[in-house]
């Protein structure tokens, strides 16, 4: 008799953004003709830049040629985009990051997803509430029991506490989805601190650092003394230059970073992750590789920021609106999420369907990430200008 891994058992039945997709689907099924906007998954919609194309075309070519063509490439990425992942994501931020220390990969969410691999199973978890469901299903569903909860509410100005009581495993998203809110830098330095002195790990996701404004938030955790003994850092190309349909990103895990065997003798992750990707993954295609390379070219980061100010200004556009209209607002300024408290104390659930029916706009409902969420709704700011208008004018009934 083949058994299940009845962990499987003990998370949510569906994953939140499966969850809402059905039920759009299940409404556009009864109201086809619905000019539905949807503000619900954080998705881009600008296309992807010119640069990055035009090099996705030029290595698309080289596999159509005998002399150029490349098979399977490193599992850890090729060397062409690990350099320039670590001269300009950090090497030119004052950060100095080996490229042996750098992981190509397919996706933040993938790479929060498998890290716990590596990790034994007793260790205490924590988590901030609300949070990106991925981190606490992908915990649950590796078998790990012992999970505490970090409040990250209005009441403490989205600051999370440290937990009481000892905890192994932290992670933090900053900026911060779903609130769209940020740890100044003296904030994540209580982390930092915390994980040095308990011999803890931070897995730290930066997917929307490229969104942030203000000078005191940091950009990645490194920018932190002493970080690099004790933090592994998430980016993804996703959100940064509309990758999230070519799939692209990158986990750094220094080589001074351990986790420690029941006896308390150190073991480096590099070593570990490196193994775990080498016998898992067989790497992101040449063609998306080079795309990513392009990206750090100056006319590739010309053209991904003025990408990112436009969705900076939808987040300003839906804060601003909601706020005049007497909603309750967090987030949007660092990040491309805000983050509201629901009206009429409906629930996060009642509201997207109040939404959807009566103003045909979708959100993700603010429960789907914790408890704390319950009374709270989040739009993203990723969608197109005039849809963004056009749902905050659905929205606070007037126009703006
Ligand atoms: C979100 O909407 O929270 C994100 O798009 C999900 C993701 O990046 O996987």
């Amino acid at each position: 008799m083949v058994k299940v891994n009845e962990n499987f058992l003990e998370v949510k039945q569906s994953y939140l953004f499966s969850e809402i997709a059905k039920r759009i689907d299940e409404y556009k099924k009864k109201n086809p003709d619905a000019d539905i906007i949807k503000l619900g998954i954080g998705d881009v919609t600008l296309p992807i830049v010119p640069k990055v194309i035009e090099a996705m075309h030029k290595a698309l070519d080289e596999m159509g040629k005998k002399e150029t063509f490349r098979g399977y490439g490193p599992e850890q990425g090729y060397d062409f985009l690990r350099e320039k992942i670590a001269e300009f994501d950090y090497k030119r931020k004052g950060i100095d990051i080996d490229i042996s220390e750098i992981f190509v990969s397919d996706g933040a969410k993938c790479d929060t997803g498998n890290i716990v691999d590596i990790l034994g199973t007793d260790n205490v978890v924590a988590i901030t509430d609300p949070v990106y469901p991925v981190y606490l299903d992908t915990n649950i569903m590796a078998g790990r029991k012992k999970i505490v909860y970090m409040k990250s509410t209005k009441e403490n100005n989205f600051v999370p506490e440290i937990p009481k009581e000892r905890v192994d495993i932290i992670y933090i998203c900053m900026p911060n989805n779903p609130t769209g809110t940020t740890l100044k830098k003296d904030e994540l330095k209580k982390f930092v601190d915390y994980a040095i002195e308990n011999k803890s790990l931070i897995l730290f996701d930066s997917a929307y650092e490229a969104f942030i404004v203000d000078e005191d938030v940091p950009h990645s955790i490194y920018e932190i003394e002493g970080a690099k003994k004790v933090a592994i850092e998430f980016r993804s190309f996703s959100k940064t230059a509309g990758f999230t349909g070519v799939r692209c990103a990158y986990a750094v895990v220094p080589k001074e970073l351990c986790a420690y065997t029941k006896e308390g003798k150190e073991v480096a992750l590099n070593p570990l992750w490196n193994r775990r990707q080498c016998t898992k993954f067989n790497g992101v295609p040449y063609v998306t590789q080079r795309g990513a390379e392009a990206v750090y070219t100056e006319e590739g980061q010309k053209q991904i920021k003025e990408n990112i100010k436009y969705y900076q200004r939808n987040a300003r556009i839906i804060k601003e609106g909601l706020k005049k209209a007497g909603y309750e607002v967090y987030g949007g300024d660092n990040a491309p999420y805000v983050w509201l408290k629901v009206p009429d104390g409906l629930t996060s659930w009642e509201f997207f369907d109040k939404l959807l029916e009566e103003k045909k706009v979708v959100g993700t409902p603010g429960v789907g990430f914790g408890d704390a969420g319950e009374g709270y709704f989040r739009l993203t700011a990723f969608g197109s200008y005039e849809n963004t208008v056009k749902a905050i004018e659905r929205i606070c009934g007037t126009s703006l």
